[in-house]
């Protein structure tokens, strides 16, 4: 009993935990308790939260702590990553809490390919899944083969085969059946060894066909550095909203009054549409209010320039997202988690004028 206590003591490291370093938009938010857990047995000794908001974070880089209190938090810190190979493949397996662009580098330093396009994405492995990161033609989804989740209701890790985590655009089981029953703990992706580069997406289309993947990656890193701001720099989460998906008759209707308009089409009679290009349009990109504003280089990319507050990226959010309904009838959503002290929000349910008390 003495061990487990200690245990305890050891995983929740301090009550009244300040966020601020914890969250790329750098807003002020306190924890009551933030829990560390890297082993099973740690994960095995949290307590019961069922009744209790809590939220899990990875390293804070697409959440937004909408008032100065958070609630209890959980940050996984599994670590360590194994590499094994078959004839055809290699198979890396990465604890939750490794950093995403420290393994794609790991990676590539090691001649295992695949990830190139996915660098420099902020974030933790853990939480790569969830979202299903993709930027420059890859998703995140391609190369995962097992997501190892600890189930909250059997006190287990279970694998999930990449096929039943239902990847989608930005989306994944993680975020609606099995949210908030359990934490990933560790990923496994298989990379085929037979290698071709993916530089089809504007920007590596000018490489040459034989580029080999270091500079796949590094043209990424350089299109990156020079369109995303560094959070490190001025606190953002990178893309605020996901680019909406529209159906054939609204992006022929768009197409005839705008026909410049960047599209993806996405099968099925669907349209993917360029979200930073909208907020352009509605003449938002490099607008500023209340030390918060639209980044003037990417117009999908909120930016805090000195606001200690989440509510002011919230209230400016909602401003952008009631411009471009007003101009183009299209409902854009954020892809950054709102979390006040009563843990995770939809954007709908928030509002301005009475604060997230
Ligand atoms: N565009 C504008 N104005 C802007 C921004 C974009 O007109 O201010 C236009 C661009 O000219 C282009 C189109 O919109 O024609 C798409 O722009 P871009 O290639 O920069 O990509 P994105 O759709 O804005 C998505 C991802 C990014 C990812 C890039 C590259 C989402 C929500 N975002 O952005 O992901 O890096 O593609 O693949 O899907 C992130 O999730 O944080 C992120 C940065």
């Amino acid at each position: 009993n003495n061990i487990l206590i200690n245990l305890k003591i050891l995983m929740e490291l301090s009550r009244k935990f300040s966020l601020q370093n914890s969250n790329s938009f750098n807003v002020k938010a306190t924890s009551p308790i933030v829990y560390f857990p890297k082993t099973l047995t740690d994960l095995q000794n949290l307590p019961d939260l069922s009744q209790t908001p809590y939220y899990i974070l990875g390293d804070g880089s697409n959440t937004l702590f909408v008032d100065q209190q958070a609630p209890i938090i959980i940050k996984p810190d599994f670590k360590g990553i194994s590499i094994s190979e078959t004839n055809e493949s290699f198979i890396v397996s990465v604890g939750a809490g490794e950093n995403w662009h420290d393994l794609v580098c790991l990676c590539i330093g090691k001649s295992i390919f695949g990830l190139e396009n996915l660098a420099l994405i902020p974030g933790s492995v853990g939480a790569a899944p969830v979202q299903n990161i993709g930027a420059y033609g890859v998703e995140f989804s391609n190369f995962c083969s097992v997501v190892k989740w600890f189930d909250f209701a059997s006190q287990t890790i279970k694998s999930i085969s990449g096929n039943e985590c239902h990847f989608a655009y930005r989306n994944s089981i993680f975020k609606e059946a099995l949210h908030n029953q359990g934490i990933i703990t560790e990923v496994v992706l298989t990379f085929p060894k037979k290698w071709k580069a993916n530089i089809t997406y504007a920007g590596l289309d000018k490489l040459e066909q034989n580029s080999s993947p270091k500079q796949v990656m590094d043209k990424v890193v350089s299109l990156r550095q020079a369109k995303l701001p560094d959070p490190s720099k001025i606190p953002n989460a990178g893309s605020f909203f996901k680019n909406p998906i529209v159906d054939m008759k609204k992006f022929d209707s768009l197409k005839k009054s705008n026909p410049k308009i960047p599209f993806y089409p996405q099968g099925e009679g669907q349209v993917k549409l360029a979200a930073g290009w909208l907020i352009e349009q509605v003449g938002l990109k490099g607008y500023n209010q209340n030390g918060v504003g639209v980044h003037e280089h990417q117009a999908l990319v909120l930016v805090n320039y000195g606001s200690n507050h989440g509510s002011d990226i919230v209230a400016l959010a909602k401003f952008v997202q009631q411009q471009v309904f007003a101009m183009f009838d299209i409902i854009i959503s954020p892809e950054v988690r709102m979390v006040s002290k009563q843990g995770e929000h939809s954007f709908e349910e928030l509002t301005i004028k009475n604060g997230y008390e």
